[in-house]
This record gives C-alpha cells, sequence and structure tokens, in this order.
C-alpha cells in the first residue's frame, strides 16, 4: 500500500515538474555551438554541434575528460575564445551573444554573468590587493560607488562566501590566501553584481576534499539564497553528483549524454557515462582498484568519421564506425538523450551489453 502511495507521489512529482520545466523559458540556450581554431597543425574542432540549456536558478553540470571542449563550449558562448571561430547560437536572456558587439557583451558579461575561470591565480592578478580586485567589478559597472561603499561591499562579498575577518583582508593579495579561500575570493568577484547565471569552471580541483565539500556547499547556498543559475564544469561525475540539477556529458567536442543527474545514476545510457561512472571513487573502492577508461580521445583535428567514442568502446559494431548516431531520447525520462546506438529500452540493452563484457575480460579494445 505504501508502495503504491510512494509511487503515485513520484509519479505526481515528476509530472508536476514536467508540466514546471515545460513553461519554463531558459536562461541560456545553447543551439548547435561550433568552435574551431585554425593552427598551423590544421583545424582544431574543439566543439562540434553542441546544444544545451540553463534555467533560471537550476544548475546544469557539464562532463567530460581533458581536452572534451567543456572549457571553450561556455568561454565561446559568451566571447572569451579568442581566435576561434564560432557558430550556432547562443541566446541569453532571450539575446543571441553571438550576434553582439563587443561592447553589448562586455555589458552583458560584466553585470548578468559571473565567471570563475579553472585557474584562480591566473585570474587573480598577484599584485593587485583582493578588496581592489573584487571592488574592480562593482566600479566597472557602478560609477557613482565612493572607494568607501566599494570597499564596504567587497567586505561583505568576502563575508557572504565564508572569508573570515573579511574587513582585514581586504588588503592582502592573493598569495596570502589559502587555496579554498583564493577560490572563494574569485566566487566573491564573480558575484559582485548579482548575476543571473554564474559559471564555474572546475572550482575544486585543485583542492583537498574536504575544502572541495565548503566550496560546493557555498555554491549551493549561493544558488539557493540568490537564485543564481550555475553552470558548473568538472572532470568529476562526483561533483556534479553532489550539486548539479542536470548533466552534459561531452566528449571530443559533442555530447554523449544528457540526463536529469538523478536519471543518469539511476540509468545511464552511454558507454563513455559508464566509463565516467567506473572510474569514480565510491565508499569502499580503494582509489587503486578504480577502472580508467583504456585509450584516448581522438585528435581534435579532423576527427575521423562515425562514433567518436568508438575506438574506446567494448561494445561497439561495425555500424558504429559508418556515422555519429544522433542523440536520441530515452522513453519514459524527461529530457534523457543519449547518442548511442545501444537499445533504449533497459531490458533490451543490458542483453546487448551483457554479450559484449566477455570480450572486455579478453583484453582493451583494440582501435579500429
Ligand atoms: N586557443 C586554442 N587553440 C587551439 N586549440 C585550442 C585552443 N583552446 C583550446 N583548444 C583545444 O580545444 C579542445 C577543447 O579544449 P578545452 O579547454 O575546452 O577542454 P576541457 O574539456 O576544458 O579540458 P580540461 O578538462 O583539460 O580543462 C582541446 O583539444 C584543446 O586543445
Ligand atoms: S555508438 Fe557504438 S561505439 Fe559509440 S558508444 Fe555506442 S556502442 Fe559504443
Ligand atoms: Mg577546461
Amino acid at each position: 500500500m505504501s508502495t503504491a502511495a510512494g509511487g503515485l507521489h513520484r509519479a505526481e512529482a515528476a509530472a508536476a515538474e514536467l508540466v514546471r520545466r515545460a513553461d519554463a523559458v531558459p536562461l541560456l540556450e545553447i543551439a548547435d555551438l561550433r568552435v574551431r581554431f585554425d593552427t598551423a597543425d590544421g583545424s582544431v574542432q574543439a566543439v562540434r554541434g553542441v546544444s544545451f540549456a540553463v534555467e533560471a536558478g537550476h544548475t546544469l553540470g557539464i562532463v567530460g575528460e581533458s581536452g572534451s571542449g567543456k572549457s571553450v563550449a561556455t568561454q565561446a558562448a559568451f566571447g572569451f575564445a579568442r581566435g576561434a571561430k564560432v557558430s550556432g547560437r547562443a541566446l541569453f536572456e532571450g539575446r543571441d551573444l553571438l550576434t553582439m558587439s563587443e561592447k553589448e557583451l562586455r555589458a552583458v558579461r560584466g553585470a548578468r554573468v559571473g565567471m570563475i575561470f579553472q585557474d584562480p591565480l591566473t585570474s587573480l592578478h598577484p599584485m593587485y590587493r583582493v578588496g581592489w580586485q573584487i571592488g574592480e567589478g562593482i566600479r566597472a559597472h557602478d560609477r557613482s560607488a565612493t572607494r568607501r561603499e566599494t570597499r564596504s561591499r567587497a567586505a561583505e562579498l568576502m563575508a557572504r562566501v565564508g572569508i573570515p575577518h573579511p574587513h582585514e583582508r581586504l588588503d592582502d593579495y592573493p598569495h596570502q590566501f589559502s587555496g579554498g579561500m583564493r577560490q572563494r575570493v574569485m566566487i566573491a568577484m564573480a558575484l559582485a553584481l548579482r548575476p543571473s547565471l554564474l559559471i564555474a569552471d572546475e572550482p575544486t580541483t585543485a583542492l583537498d576534499p574536504t575544502v572541495q565539500a565548503q566550496i560546493l556547499e557555498l555554491l549551493r547556498e549561493l544558488r539557493d539564497d540568490l537564485g543564481t543559475a550555475i553552470i558548473l564544469i568538472t572532470h568529476d561525475l562526483g561533483v556534479i553528483a553532489e550539486i548539479a540539477d542536470d548533466v552534459v556529458v561531452l566528449y571530443a567536442g559533442t555530447i554523449m549524454e544528457e540526463a536529469r543527474v538523478k536519471d543518469l545514476f539511476r540509468d545511464h545510457h552511454h558507454p563513455y557515462t559508464e566509463g565516467l561512472l567506473g572510474s569514480l571513487p565510491s565508499a569502499g573502492v580503494p582509489k587503486g582498484e578504480l577502472v580508467p577508461i583504456e585509450g584516448q580521445p581522438p585528435s581534435p583535428i579532423d576527427p575521423p568519421p562515425g562514433c567518436p567514442f568508438g575506438p574506446r568502446c567494448v561494445y561497439r559494431t561495425t555500424t558504429c564506425a559508418l556515422r555519429a548516431p544522433p542523440l536520441v531520447e530515452i522513453p519514459g525520462q524527461l529530457r534523457h538523450r543519449s547518442a548511442c546506438v545501444l537499445p533504449t529500452d533497459p531490458v533490451l540493452r543490458q542483453s546487448a551489453r551483457a554479450a559484449h563484457r566477455p570480450a572486455v575480460a579478453h583484453g582493451a579494445p583494440q582501435g579500429r
């Protein structure tokens, strides 16, 4: 009885979410984003037709191995990817960022979008005091702010992100802060103008697990208190599980799978996601026993046709090499899509996987 009632509640909640999300206008809508860099070695296809959306107040996680295009995709959408050839659409609050002038883009970025770049040490200027650096954003958009007001707002922001004794620390330099505290300074800078979107690129990678948990908790709090949407970029599905509502799994500049986080962890579809999950530390599994994904991503210069994950995939068949599978809906789940020929039906998929598994035991997958 209680199970049936529980099932009914879950179905009602899912239906309510469906209606709510169908009504929601995304804050950011990226469509068919393509980014390439023309280099002496050839044309680097960093992002190859990526589409995703971020809803106000939600957290989208973008996950993938190094070089998969996580940073370039978000930077190119907001005009930060210098020297890149960018096409597609990037609607932010209804306006296409890719058709804006540099001046318009600067205005949007400064006032509506906070960026936390991948490396705090290169983003924070070592020679300027942190209070001044946090105040720079405030001054750029509010020229009427006096020096005293700017300092006081900078200290408030430092307090908001959990930096103890903020008034005393305004005049310290970045090297006087620990890694975790520097990351908090970066977040304070990004929040200076109460952005509607915060882009956090690997905000916890260099931090030890305790500090990492504190930073994720802070981001969660800020999202809930201020209603700020977050794009969180990481190579770690564990971080995604901690904080994100939705997730996009990127590989070789293309989306392999996208889903609500709870669906991805309950019932992932794509073999690349399976590989990422297999290399995820979990309770009771010592780090040395984690299973890394064998092989390397394809070269971003002239990537071969077919499924980009094919050469590393234990389930590949001859058809996989012919053309890259499109993203298809997984029936019965909200916005869960995967770019793989494996059956979308969970039972058929399990048997397709099982049919391939013995081959894995006899060796790593071979390139085509
Ligand atoms: N300025 C550039 N010129 C040429 N290639 C570039 C440039 N910037 C990035 N790339 C290439 O674009 C691809 C995607 O890079 P990107 O930095 O987005 O990867 P990432 O997923 O963020 O990786 P990481 O986890 O290491 O940060 C890579 O192959 C990278 O070498
Ligand atoms: S399309 Fe084929 S090669 Fe690609 S992930 Fe699916 S099974 Fe593997
Ligand atoms: Mg990156």
